[in-house]
């Protein structure tokens, strides 16, 4: 275990309640930004309100799942056969299986969440996808994490491995060692592996971020960080041009500035 992580998380109201429709959840949050129809009124309230102050967060929802594609299609093209994605959310094609299998058809992933819901959705939509699984697990607790995905035997973490961590980061709180966190999965990824994150920027518009204080006491309360602290999460990785930077910039150079701010980064373990 990387020192100072420990095997525990925090009681309370910080893990999805599954089925709680009263309770808003960050997968279902985001699912009705990206469009989706799996959310109720809870996740819908705070949406709206999240729409109020930035309207284009819808956008700004799809150029971070655009950098997702970007980042899997990236892994695969350069040899990568083996995906876990993690919080991977309520699925939106395409998702990590599609966009590597288009390049790799052989391509086997892992999707990982926390909330109940956002897996049976998963497991749903992959009744039938030989390859491609999904897990429940809880990235605070990164060895259980990779103790099961060594027992179910998809992933061979002896060969290179893509780990993608879209927009989950920043609900893992200061307190809960995020560094650390990345740092056991760094330390089991064979070299050659990529690791690709988003992650909420402190320096979005101050009136999203108090918005989102909104979700406080939640468990899509959020620990939005700046740019420095963020690349600093990627420590012991080798980051891509264009560094940690807003998604769109890995994306087009025409795309426009968001007041929320999602920044994206690319790691290569050498
Ligand atoms: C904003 S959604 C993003 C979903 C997906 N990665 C995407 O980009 O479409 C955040 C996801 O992270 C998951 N999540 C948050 N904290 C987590 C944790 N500690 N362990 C596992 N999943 C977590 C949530 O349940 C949710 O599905």
């Amino acid at each position: 275990m990387a020192e100072g992580v420990e095997e525990t998380v925090p009681e309370g109201n910080r893990i999805p309640r599954p089925f709680d429709t009263e309770q808003l959840t960050s997968a279902r949050v985001y699912n009705y930004l990206l469009g989706g129809k799996d959310n109720y009124e809870a996740d819908q309230d705070v949406a709206h309100q999240m729409l109020s102050s930035t309207p284009e967060l819808k956008t700004l929802a799809w150029f971070t799942r655009s950098f997702m594609h970007r980042a899997v299609a990236m892994a695969a093209e350069a040899g990568i056969r083996q995906f876990i994605d993690l919080g991977s959310g309520i699925p939106h094609s395409p998702n990590v299986h599609e966009v590597a299998r288009e390049i790799e058809p052989s391509a086997r992933v892992v999707y990982v969440d926390y909330d109940q819901v956002a897996v049976a959705h998963c497991e749903a939509l992959l009744a039938r996808s030989p390859g491609v699984a999904a897990l429940l697990g809880d990235v605070r607790r990164p060895h259980d994490v990779l103790d099961q995905l060594v027992e179910h035997n998809l992933i061979d973490l002896d060969e290179p491995v893509a780990v993608t961590l879209v927009s989950v980061l920043h609900y893992v709180m200061d307190d809960e060692h995020p560094a650390e966190i990345i740092a056991a999965f760094r330390e089991r990824m064979a070299p050659g592996s990529y690791i690709a994150i988003t992650h909420g920027s402190s320096e979005s518009s101050p009136e999203i971020l108090q918005v989102l204080s909104g979700t406080d006491a939640t468990s899509a309360q959020v620990a939005f960080r700046s740019a420095a602290q963020t690349g600093a999460l990627l420590a012991g990785f080798e980051l891509l041009e264009p560094g940690v930077v807003p998604v769109q910039q890995w994306l087009r150079p025409d795309l426009p500035d968001t007041r929320m701010i999602m920044l994206g980064a690319i790691g290569l373990r050498r």
